[in-house]
């Protein structure tokens, strides 16, 4: 393979790239247009699109995909319906994943593919099943190949979500142009010598651009009326700053070393993305390649004692190392070459408000080892019954810490990156009830992972932006969604998904739920109905109110009417240093924060 192929991964990735018969990497989103046959209901379906991505109980993310369709209790038979699933290249072949289905007394590979109606076939059902034919034991677990397609940028790069669509015995083109809303000859250059009046076999649909155009202009001002003067003065001052091109940048397209100040310290440090010498007289951090052994040693042979945690990807040790302290996470996955380039710069970008990455192992699993944050992570804070209950003013300088870690990587690392998994349960607090943002780099490794584990679709269903869920479009502004969800979490203490009579069928995003309350004409005494109720009465509803306005902001459906990164920190500060006389018992000193983070 091209080292450089392998070094724009991320930017090819974007751009869903596809070497001729043969992958080298999957996207993090298709979709399948699953025809509903008489029938089936939602449940059925969700049976057979069981993924490890989407589980089968989601009806909810079914239902925000097919709009058309009124309710999990009523699928018109005859329509087709769109399921969301992770891309990946299966054993460097093809592009596809693997559903699950949970066989039934009597399924043959012919009964089963014929449920699928088109979005599998009898061959692929024999060639990843290991059972004879007629001989499918009850209750055996069916692989199940869907194929995918992540483009051709060589048709165009305005498209990067594609829907694989099996024909059925009506369609034609121009039926299917009529349905899809795409031009006929755009269906067929991406399908190219496939006959679209055959009736059957699978064509791939383009759903919508992600490429041409991320994110642009800032234009939060509309949006900040209602927040704070200091809003204004940052965005006009920052206003003629050259706006980004490409966001994902990768590595080897910038190379130039570049001095930033590391807060916590007073020494100036080179991030340099090939790890060689900076300029004379500046410090170089090395990043640490640590042996099996010596984690081994540290973690007590990784004993479940020194486990602490349990992620999507591995278990978390407890580890003293070299006299420090530190977190190791384990993970069962390959990595390539390129993957430690970039790994190198990640250890190199320091922030106090950024879980730090120490170094890491390649010997048999791959190891990533962190610094050490002693009090776990927000949701168990927010959530945790043996957790205390965070007074007012550590939720706000909490969510400050979040989005000043958020700022400096959107604005100030070369290259630029995007987290793209932003939860609570990815910000850790330190012993001071700082904030850290972790899981960072991590939205890489799943993509690099693909072709040994499938990957996943990088990020969380409740705290994913409209546009990033559908169509795959990846901007910063994904990352100010997700801190929404995190300050509206922070405010009420649910889950970004809220579960209704304790049911998990039913269930509603926070967002919708906070939007209710907010476009009340006086939401106060409503806003107060949904404070965390162990808040008690010691909360100043002034600054809830404030929050919940900036995560509204946040939130909001046009990507481009969310404030950047920077207008929220701005915002929090300013929250932040008026919140800090209410709860005098706090152990934060906000001002002096706001002198640091402002360098005065
Ligand atoms: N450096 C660390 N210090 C202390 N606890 C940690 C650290 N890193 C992770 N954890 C704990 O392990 C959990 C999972 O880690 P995380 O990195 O988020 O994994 P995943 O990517 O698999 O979600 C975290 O929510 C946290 O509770
Ligand atoms: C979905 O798959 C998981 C894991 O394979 C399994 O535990 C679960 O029972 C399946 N659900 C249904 C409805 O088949
Ligand atoms: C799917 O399976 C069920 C039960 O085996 C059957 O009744 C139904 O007709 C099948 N649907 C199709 C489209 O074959
Ligand atoms: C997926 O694509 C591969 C390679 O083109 C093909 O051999 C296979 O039959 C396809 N599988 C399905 C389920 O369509
Ligand atoms: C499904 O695929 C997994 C992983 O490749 C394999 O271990 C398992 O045996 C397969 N299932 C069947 C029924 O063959
Ligand atoms: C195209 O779709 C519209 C509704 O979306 C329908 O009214 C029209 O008859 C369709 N035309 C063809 C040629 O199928
Ligand atoms: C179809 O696409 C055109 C332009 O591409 C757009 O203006 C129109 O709104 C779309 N219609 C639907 C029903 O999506
Ligand atoms: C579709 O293609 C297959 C294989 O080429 C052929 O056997 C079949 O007759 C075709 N069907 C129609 C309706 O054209
Ligand atoms: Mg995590």
């Amino acid at each position: 393979m091209n080292p450089k192929l392998g070094f724009g991964f991320l930017l090819l990735l974007l751009l869903c790239y596809s070497i001729e018969s043969k992958c080298s990497a999957g996207c993090d989103l298709a979709l399948a247009s699953y025809y509903v046959w008489q029938g089936a209901t939602l449940t059925v379906i969700a049976e057979h699109m069981n993924s490890s991505i989407l589980k089968s109980t989601d009806f909810d993310t079914i239902l925000s995909y097919n709009p058309q369709v009124p309710s999990k209790d009523s699928v018109p038979a005859s329509i087709r319906i769109k399921i969301p699933f992770p891309c990946d290249c299966i054993n460097g072949e093809f592009l596809g994943h693997f559903f699950t289905y949970t066989v039934k007394s009597g399924d043959t590979y012919e009964r089963v593919a014929a449920n699928y109606s088109g979005l599998t076939t009898i061959p692929a059902l024999r060639r990843f099943n290991s059972y004879p034919e007629n001989n499918i034991p009850d209750t055996g677990v069916l692989n199940v190949s869907v194929n995918c397609s992540c483009g051709d940028p060589s048709v165009s790069k305005d498209y990067g979500l594609f829907m694989t669509y099996p024909l059925q015995p009506s369609d034609t083109l121009a039926s299917i142009a009529n349905e899809t809303n795409v031009t006929q000859s755009l269906l067929q250059r991406y399908n190219v010598g496939f006959d679209f009046n055959n009736g059957s076999g699978v064509a791939y649909i383009p759903a919508k651009g992600i490429a041409g155009g991320v994110v642009a202009g800032i234009s939060i001002a509309a949006v900040a009326v209602a927040l704070l003067l200091a809003v204004f003065i940052y965005v006009k001052f920052y206003r003629k700053k050259k706006v980004k091109g490409a966001i994902l940048l990768s590595p080897s397209q910038e190379l130039s070393p570049r001095t930033v100040q590391v807060p916590g310290s007073n020494s100036n440090k080179t991030v340099d993305a090939t790890g060689s010498q900076g300029p004379a007289g500046l410090t170089v951090d090395k990043s640490v390649e640590f042996s099996y052994d010596e984690l081994a040693k540290a973690t007590n042979d990784f004993s479940l004692a020194n486990k602490i945690g349990q992620g999507g990807f591995g278990a978390v040790y407890y580890a003293e190392l070299r006299g420090e302290k530190a977190a190791i996470k384990k993970m069962d996955m390959q990595a390539s070459k390129e993957f430690f380039a970039e790994l190198k710069v990640l250890t190199n970008v320091h922030h106090l408000n950024l879980l730090r990455l120490i170094g890491y192992c390649v010997e048999g699993s791959l190891f990533l080892v962190y610094e050490f944050i002693e009090n776990g992570n927000l949701s168990e804070h927010l959530r945790g019954s043996e957790k205390d209950p965070l007074p007012w003013s550590r939720r706000v300088q909490i969510a400050l810490d979040s989005a000043r870690g958020l700022e400096y990587i959107h604005e100030h690392t070369v290259p630029v990156y995007i987290h793209r998994d932003i939860k609570s349960a990815n910000i850790l607090i330190d012993k001071n009830f700082r904030g850290k943002v972790a899981d960072f780099g991590l939205t890489k490794l799943t993509e690099v992972g693909s072709t040994s584990l499938p990957t996943r679709l990088v990020g969380t269903f409740g705290y994913m932006p409209p546009e990033y869920a559908q169509y795959g479009d990846v901007s910063p502004k994904v990352d100010v969604y997700a801190l929404g969800v995190v300050l509206y979490e922070l405010i009420s203490a649910k889950e970004a998904i809220v579960k209704t009579n304790g049911s998990s069928a039913e269930s509603r995003g926070l967002v919708a739920l906070f939007e209710d309350v907010l476009n009340q004409p006086d939401p106060r005494e409503d806003l107060r109905k949904v404070v965390d109720p162990r808040l008690g009465e010691d909360y100043p509803l002034d600054s809830v109110c404030k929050m919940a306005q900036l995560a509204k902001a946040c939130t909001q459906e046009n990507p481009q009417l969310r404030p950047s990164m920077r207008s929220i920190v701005v915002a929090l500060m300013t929250l932040s240093s008026s919140t800090e006389d209410w709860d005098v018992g706090s152990f934060y000193d906000n001002q002096a924060l706001v002198n640091l983070m402002s360098g005065r």
